[in-house]
């Protein structure tokens, strides 16, 4: 018995090697891999501020000015960080051949969503109700959906 248990641990120690072997191998991506990485992982955080946001706009009386102005200034920070990490078509992840094909589109797309970002924590800096960002808050989110139109790849 005690013979079993000795090659059962000593098999354990081996595949905890082997997985250990390859979550290394896993963590060491390519470049590209990175870009991908980075610009969904800031767009993904741009949604769930709009969450935050948007659910007040939804809930007017739910309405916390500070919260607000945090996501809002959040956005606007954050607003310039995917698009250099665009450069490389290789790195296609979700994004659409138009992307490259249509670099002035792109650029003009992300160039608005950083004017209208600003524009919305300019808003927010003030705000005492959602009165007072609901506009700039749906430029917000058209710059969103009309980017995502040409250049975000459909999910299936
Ligand atoms: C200038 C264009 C552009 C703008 C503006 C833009 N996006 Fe995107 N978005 C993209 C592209 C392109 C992708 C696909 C990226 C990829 O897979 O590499 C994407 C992907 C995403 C994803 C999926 C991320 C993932 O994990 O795969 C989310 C979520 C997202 N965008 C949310 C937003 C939100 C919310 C806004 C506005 C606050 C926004 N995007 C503004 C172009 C844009």
């Amino acid at each position: 018995m005690t013979q079993v248990y000795t090659n059962k641990s000593l098999k354990s120690v081996i595949s905890i090697t082997l997985m250990t072997a390859a979550l290394g191998l896993t963590a060491c991506s390519s470049p590209t891999d990175t870009d991908v990485k980075t610009r969904q992982d800031s767009m993904k955080s741009w949604g769930d501020a709009m969450g935050v946001m948007g659910d007040m706009v939804k809930a007017p009386d739910t309405f916390d000015a500070a919260v607000f102005k945090e996501q809002a200034a959040f956005l606007a920070e954050d607003s310039s960080t995917p698009w250099s990490h665009f450069e490389n078509q290789d790195a296609a992840g979700n994004a659409t051949e138009a992307v490259w094909s249509n670099a002035d589109g792109f650029s003009a797309e992300s160039d608005n969503f950083q004017k209208v970002t600003a524009e919305l924590s300019a808003a927010a800096q003030t705000a005492t109700s959602v009165d007072d960002v609901a506009p700039a808050f749906s430029e917000v989110g058209a710059s969103c959906k009309s980017c995502h139109t040409e250049f975000r790849a459909k999910a299936n």
